[in-house]
Parts: structure tokens; C-alpha cells; sequence
């Protein structure tokens, strides 16, 4: 394993064009076009039912658009099986985790490389999950329900890499975790990231852990993207600032909060 980082390659490894999904006759997310490049971490930010869940699901299959398209390694992989997905190389860290409870540690790990049969490739994979997460090798035997929110968190993820993904799509990892563990959490995708060349897209609420651990960002609000760039410059933007990072400033930002309406530039 290198630790020298991948290059990012202009090459979209996943597109998505006008991508429309609802639940009956809420419409969830409405025309969302978005790309992530090979090797980069790129994250969505968005609030509270922005549609960020949604936009996953839709990708691993979970929920078929309404319309568009998603194009996976330049394949189209638009309301294709989630199960077809995860072979193609595409694995989903869901929200809220979803370990199986009543299995070991090792067992869920398992049932992250059900579709490989390199057992020398699974067996290397299992001790490189250990290297990233110590703690799960100390807890191998034990039930996944048994483990805390954290450590349930290392597990799901270990569990998507044992798929050896080229694509981790991860689920708001930062629910209901610690400042601190959420901090290490993320260094250990980022290093992920780094050492293994996984492309990773990333919802997040947390828009300070997601903007710092990543090199694009789109900012999703009502199911639309308002914004996107790098996120070097997104942490810059005032709008960033005040509505996701919390930091107001005085002057004209000031008078602006007021009006209570989102302007974004
Ligand atoms: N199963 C469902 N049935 C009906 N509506 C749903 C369902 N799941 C989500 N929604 C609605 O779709 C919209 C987008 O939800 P989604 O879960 O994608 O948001 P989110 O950005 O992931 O939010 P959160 O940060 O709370 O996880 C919301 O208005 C939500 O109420
Ligand atoms: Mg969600």
C-alpha cells in the first residue's frame, strides 16, 4: 500500500444528468446532476430532508428515478439491481449504519465480500480493515449490535471495503456521533481515500467535517443543487459560512440574516 495519493483524474467515475426520484407524490430530489471524479472525495451538504439519503439510495439502486440517468465507470447503471451495483464496484455505507445485530463482528465483515471469491483477496482485506480500525479486530467476535454508535460506524464501513469498492457512497457518518470520533472517523476515510485510491462520495449535514475532508462539494437544498465547487472555495463563501458553518460576520451579512431567505452566490 502507497501513501502516496492517487492523482485525481478529470474522468467522471460517477455522473449523474437530471436525476428525479420521489416517494409517491413527494418529489425528493428534482433534476440533481452531479459528478464525482476518480479518486476524489466529493460530498453533498445539505440540511435536514434536503434529499441527500435520497440521492444514495437512488444510485445504489434502493429507489428507482423518476427520471434521468446515472452512469457508473461509464456504464448506465440508471434503476439497475442494488445487488448488479455492489459488483460493479459500488458500495453504500447506509445512514444509521444498519450492521446485522445478532452477527459477529467478523460475520458482517463477511457479508460485506459476498460477492468475491478471492479468499486470499478477502482474508488481506479483513487485516487491512484492522489496520484502519483497531478496535474491531479487539471486538472480532463479538455481536455487531453489542458495539457502540462509533464503533458500529467503523464497522459499516469496513463492511462497504470489504466489497473492495472503487466507489463508497457514505451515509451522514457523523449521526449521532461525538465532535471527537466523528473527527477520527473522518481521518481514517480520508487516509482510505489516500492509501487505497477509493473514490468516496459523502453526504453530510456536518458541513465543517465534510468541507475540510473533501476536495468537491455540492450544497443540495429541497432536492435541488444550489451550488457547487471546490471545497477550498466553498469554505470560503459567505453564504457556507453563515448558513452551514455557523460563523456570522457583521456588516452587510449581518442586515442579510434578517430577511430570513437563503441567497446563494
Ligand atoms: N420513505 C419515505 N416516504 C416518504 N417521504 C420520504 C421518505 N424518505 C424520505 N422522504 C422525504 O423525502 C425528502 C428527502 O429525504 P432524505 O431522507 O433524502 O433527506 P436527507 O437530506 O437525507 O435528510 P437527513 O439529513 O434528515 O437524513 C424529505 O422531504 C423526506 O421527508
Ligand atoms: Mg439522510
Amino acid at each position: 500500500m502507497s501513501a502516496v495519493p492517487p492523482p485525481i483524474s478529470d474522468q467522471p467515475v460517477l455522473k449523474l444528468s437530471n436525476v428525479e426520484s420521489a416517494y409517491g407524490p413527494i418529489k425528493a430530489i428534482r433534476g440533481v446532476s452531479l459528478q464525482v471524479r476518480r479518486s476524489e472525495i466529493a460530498t453533498v451538504l445539505g440540511s435536514n430532508g434536503a434529499g441527500k439519503t435520497t440521492i444514495l439510495k437512488t444510485i445504489s439502486g434502493i429507489i428507482d428515478p423518476r427520471k434521468g440517468t446515472i452512469e457508473f465507470k461509464g456504464e448506465d447503471i440508471t434503476a439497475k439491481d442494488p445487488s448488479f451495483i455492489v459488483q460493479q464496484g459500488l458500495s453504500h455505507v447506509p445512514e444509521g449504519r444498519e450492521v446485522f445485530p445478532l452477527l459477529s463482528v467478523h460475520d458482517n465483515l463477511l457479508m460485506g465480500a459476498y460477492t468475491r471469491s478471492d479468499r486470499d483477496g478477502v482474508a488481506r482485506d479483513i487485516e487491512a480493515v484492522f489496520g484502519y480500525f483497531p478496535i474491531l479486530k479487539e471486538r472480532t467476535a463479538q455481536d455487531a449490535g453489542l458495539l457502540s454508535g462509533g464503533q458500529q460506524q467503523m464497522l459499516a464501513i469496513s463492511r462497504a471495503l470489504m466489497a473492495n469498492p472503487d466507489l463508497i457512497l457514505l451515509d451522514e457518518p457523523s449521526l449521532g456521533l461525538s465532535p471527537k470520533l466523528t473527527k477520527e472517523i473522518f481521518e481514517i476515510v480520508v487516509r482510505i481515500n489516500r492509501e487505497r485510491g477509493t473514490t468516496i462520495l459523502l453526504v453530510e449535514q456536518n458541513a465543517n467535517m465534510a468541507l475540510n475532508a473533501s476536495d468537491y462539494g455540492y450544497v443540495l437544498e429541497n432536492g435541488r443543487i444550489v451550488m457547487e465547487d471546490t471545497c477550498a472555495h466553498l469554505r470560503e463563501k459567505d453564504d457556507i459560512k453563515e448558513f452551514y458553518l455557523g460563523m456570522k460576520e457583521d456588516g452587510v451579512r449581518g442586515e442579510r440574516r434578517w430577511k430570513k431567505k437563503k441567497t446563494w452566490r
